[in-house]
């Protein structure tokens, strides 16, 4: 049962609120999860696409446009730049490009918040005004995060990058051409940096070494309805035929795969039974083999997924993590909660963030035993010496969890936080909660619906 304290209203049933507020979950723990949620369209790949109507020549329509703050972060980056974006049915957003306009650093600095999304701009804004600003970006803080890959593929395209104390401006002076570009590393959000850009600029673009996520192939999926001309190539090459002009879209938003991860995870780690919704499992792949080696249960039906415990309880794996067709990074962090609940030794490796197990130690605070290597393991258990970022956790199972006080340091993280914390006997209290409602809709109403027994203070 929940209850609200301090000056919080019951509002929207169960309440969402506005969602920029430090609130605090209180959390008692102890009881598995149980129920149906939903899943909506993907963060990594709506926020893409509401970019991608600017492109257009017409209003693009874009369906099951999930309830997060990243999403609102982006739509008011659009209507900063002149787009006009309206409500439809529930989850669908209708975004008209054709009042575009330049927006300056302080308009879309004060807008983007903890953002990265603005990077992604740069291409659309030079086809249409000839100019863009990014001011000093954010996003969650997962490691350096630069941006150089973006800024050698745009000069490349024929961008000119001016760097001020603002953030960068961005000109073309001499228009958008077709590029030869080989990524240094298959970065999803440098590759799509380079389809929004290709498929306006003038002749043939060649990108090797791109993302090949699901989330990217959804996004190639909008520009194909737009007009644009993509071909998906052996080896992780995309060829970019550019065209003269763009239309709008109407499309319907790949599930939310990591969201749907995120709630198997949680079934996992309270040793209860989680039916997700809008999961599909051709994306998830790589994910369900995992779930089906630690030990756990998955029923594919034609509506979701349904995640629980197998009979013989939870047992240790083996993870790293990698692009796709790997294991995707986002889903290390709920994982090591339900491996904290796994018997064994088990290890993850992560390969894609350098700063992306600092998480752990709230775990260890909550009674798990987890020890991080920065520099990953020596020897025969160095499993992936191909990138320098690698660093492991190794996860000593089972730990019984109790109750902490913990704060939210990213998106990913804090969600394992509040599994770990209903997972936990006694009472948790997890502060700074919003960070995680930047990609997870309708936490507190789908956490109730499942059973959890929590308060929200703001
Ligand atoms: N990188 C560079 N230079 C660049 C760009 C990236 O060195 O210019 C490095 C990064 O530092 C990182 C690696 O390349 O080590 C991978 O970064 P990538 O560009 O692939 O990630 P991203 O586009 O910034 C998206 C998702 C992340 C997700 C990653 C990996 C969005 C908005 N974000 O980030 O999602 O973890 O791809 O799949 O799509 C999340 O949802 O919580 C989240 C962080």
């Amino acid at each position: 049962m929940k209850t609200l304290v301090g000056d919080a209203q019951p509002s929207r049933a169960p309440h969402e609120g506005p969602l920029q507020q430090p609130e605090i979950m209180r959390i008692r723990g102890g009881r598995p999860l149980r129920g149906r949620v939903e899943v909506k369209g993907a963060k990594n790949l709506v926020t893409k696409a509401m970019v991608a109507a600017l492109l257009g020549e017409t209003t693009s329509t874009l369906r099951d446009v999930p309830d997060i703050s990243d999403v609102n972060v982006v739509r008011s980056l659009l209507e900063v730049h002149g787009v006009t974006v309206d409500d439809g049915d529930e989850g669908t957003l209708h975004l008209d490009p054709s009042g575009a306009v330049s927006a300056h650093f302080e308009e879309i600095d004060a807008h983007a918040g903890a953002s990265r999304i603005p990077i992604l701009f740069c291409g659309p804004l030079l086809h249409l005004l000839g100019e863009a600003y990014i001011p000093d970006l954010g996003g969650c803080r997962i490691g350096d995060r630069p941006i150089n890959f973006h800024m050698d593929a745009l000069r490349a395209f024929g961008a000119v990058v001016e760097k001020s104390y603002e953030g960068i401006r961005l000109s073309a002076p001499g228009g958008l051409h077709g590029a030869d570009i080989r990524l240094p590393y298959p970065s999803v959000g440098a590759t799509e940096q380079v389809l929004l850009t290709a498929v306006r600029a003038e002749g043939v673009t060649e990108l090797r070494n791109a993302a090949i996520e699901p989330e990217i192939m959804d996004l190639i999926a909008v520009l194909q309805k737009m007009g644009a001309i993509i071909s998906y190539e052996p080896n992780r090459v995309l060829l970019i035929e550019g065209v003269e002009s763009l239309r709008g879209y109407d499309h319907r938003a790949i599930f939310d795969r990591n969201e749907a991860a995120s709630w198997a995870a949680a079934a996992l780690a309270t040793d209860g039974e989680i039916f997700v919704g809008g999961a599909k499992q051709q994306a998830m792949l790589t994910f369900l083999n995992v779930v089906r080696k630690v030990g756990g249960d998955f029923d594919i039906r034609e509506d979701g997924i349904l995640f629980r415990r197998g009979e013989r309880g939870l047992r240790a794996v083996t993870v790293e993590t990698d692009v796709h067709p790997g294991f995707m990074t986002d889903w290390q962090q709920p994982l090591t909660v339900a491996l904290t609940q796994a018997h064994g030794r088990s290890i993850v490796h992560e390969t894609v963030y350098e700063n992306r197990l600092g998480f752990t130690d709230a775990l260890v605070k909550m009674g798990a035993d987890i020890v991080v290597h920065p520099h990953g393991l020596e020897g025969g258990a160095r499993r992936v010496p191909r990138r320098e970022l690698e660093q492991a956790a190794v996860i000593n199972g089972p730990t019984p969890l109790h109750g902490a006080d913990v704060v939210v340091p990213d998106l990913r993280g804090g969600y394992s936080y509040v599994i770990a914390a209903l997972a936990a006997e006694g009472e948790s209290t997890v502060r700074n909660i919003g960070i995680i409602r930047r990609g997870y809709e309708k936490l507190f109403a789908k956490l109730d619906h499942l059973q959890a027994d929590f308060d929200v203070v703001r």
